[in-house]
């Protein structure tokens, strides 16, 4: 029976690791002892969060919507790790999205959403996840949104291809569960990045008069959650999606 955290050691890759939420995971996870890919479309990003980390970081780039970019990820993630313990699916396309009523978004950010999001979960899974096959261990983490629950207006591309990483994680858990890994999903609440600050006026009070705890998360609130699903701590657990929203959903 797990009672300790012990991420020391493990082999963890982050994707959309250039910046806000997926640099602040990179950066608990070394904290934890733990070794981190950090992989981006942004490479300098990605090159930055890896210096900014030290020793116990690599960098990677990375385009999820590209098969032979994602394959070329797991063999750097052999090469420099040996192997892959976490997989944390953060990369998103959520900073620069255009958000819309549902009856203008244009196709081909519909599109985007889709294929960044959605697909590319699934292209960066299916290419990691023979190492922990072979391994007999793993946890995927995927990174969705609370929105899925609260259906927020303008956002119907990015609520559709959140909600399909919540749909695909149950799958991923049941056909790994035999392998020994677990897929579990984060939904964040509204939380304060760069990338959400581009996206509201006042992105400090948005909503929170809905929220029990009266605020909107900052990035070190939802880490927490990642973390407890990458360790063992968390070992009997599948298939599931932790809310982390101080309260907006289901209270
Ligand atoms: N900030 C929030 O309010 C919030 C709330 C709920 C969920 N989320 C989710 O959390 C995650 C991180 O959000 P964030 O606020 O840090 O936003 P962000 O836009 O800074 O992070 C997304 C990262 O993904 C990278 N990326 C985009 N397209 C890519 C591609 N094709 N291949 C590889 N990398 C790509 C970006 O360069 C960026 O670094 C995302 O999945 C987002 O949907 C954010």
């Amino acid at each position: 029976m797990a009672t300790q955290l012990n991420l020391e050691g493990k082999r963890v890759i982050v994707t959309g690791a250039a910046g806000g939420l997926g640099r602040a995971f990179a950066e608990a996870f070394a904290g934890a002892g733990a070794r981190v890919l950090a992989a981006d479309i942004d490479e300098a990003g990605a090159a930055e969060t890896a210096t900014r980390i030290g020793s116990a970081c690599y960098a990677a780039p990375l385009d999820v919507t590209d098969s032979s970019s994602c394959a070329a990820l797991a063999s750097v993630a052999h090469d420099a790790m040996g192997g892959v313990d976490v997989l944390v699916n953060n990369a998103a396309y959520f900073g620069g999205l255009t958000r819309a009523p549902f009856m203008e978004i244009e196709e081909a950010d519909w599109d985007r959403a889709m294929n960044v999001n959605a697909k590319g979960v699934w292209q960066v899974t299916r290419a990691i996840a023979p190492m922990m096959q072979q391994a007999g261990a793993g946890s995927i983490i995927n990174i969705a949104s609370a929105t899925v629950f609260s259906g927020s207006p303008q956002w119907m591309h990015y609520v559709a291809s959140k909600g399909a990483v919540i749909a695909m994680t149950r799958v991923m858990a049941k056909e790994l569960g035999g392998d020994g890994i677990r897929a579990n999903v984060i939904a964040p609440g509204f939380t304060l990045t760069e990338a959400s600050f581009g996206h509201m006026e006042d992105a400090r009070n948005y909503g929170v008069d809905r929220a029990a705890l009266k605020r909107n998360a900052e990035a070190g609130d939802i880490v927490g959650g990642v973390l407890y699903l990458a360790s063992d701590l968390s070992g009997f657990m599948t298939g599931q999606t932790l809310v982390i929203d101080g309260g907006k959903q289901f209270i």
